[in-house]
């Protein structure tokens, strides 16, 4: 098959009891990738999260959505302040690690400010937030934080499609 074959879709109504196929459609969307990171009792939190979107220039606000179903959606639903770090192609370790595991960070480079909230250095770009929304959606929530500091760096980008990762190089 090339380029200019045509290509036979794949059409159905979302089934809740056998989820595979929305998955997989839901996956053709190609994102970059992020870590968000919390304070937590016993140390820096962490999770990978694909559903980070920016939202508004001003005030300037940004979400992620966390699904219920995780063990850390808790300690994520209540956090006051939170960072977002847009994770570079080299950091596919990490990205691996924080899915994994909440407290991967004792693994990993980082600081952590004056309100407790972790941040990972070599990032592409790292948002420092205060939560001021939460929207049921579902399974999941959406979290609406309003940036406070954002850190900038130049880089290719870890990407993640159709379940696999990747970069996206910078031209
Ligand atoms: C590329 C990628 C993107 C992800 N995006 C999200 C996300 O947006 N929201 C979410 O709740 N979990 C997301 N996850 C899953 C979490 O990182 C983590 O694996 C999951 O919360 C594990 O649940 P646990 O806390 O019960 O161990 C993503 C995982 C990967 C690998």
């Amino acid at each position: 098959m090339n380029a200019f074959s045509p290509k036979t879709p794949v059409v159905f109504e979302p089934d809740t009891a056998n989820p595979r196929q929305l998955r997989d459609a839901f996956a053709k969307f190609a994102t970059g990738v992020t870590v968000v990171t919390c304070a937590g009792e016993n140390g820096p939190l962490c999770i990978t999260a694909n559903s980070f979107s920016s939202i508004s220039m001003d005030p300037p606000l940004v979400m992620w959505a966390p699904s219920k179903g995780s063990r850390r959606f808790p300690l994520f639903r209540v956090a006051e302040r939170f960072a977002i770090h847009v994770l570079s192609a080299d950091q596919s370790d990490l990205c691996w690690a924080c899915s994994q595991d909440a407290h991967a960070l004792r693994e990993f480079d980082h600081l952590v400010d004056e309100a407790g909230v972790p941040l990972i250095p070599g990032c592409l770009a790292r948002f420092v937030c205060r939560h001021v929304a939460c929207h049921e959606a579902g399974d999941h929530v959406i979290i609406v934080g309003e940036v406070d500091k954002v850190e900038m760096s130049e880089g290719d980008a870890l990407a993640f499609y159709a379940g696999k990762f990747g970069q996206f190089a910078q031209q």
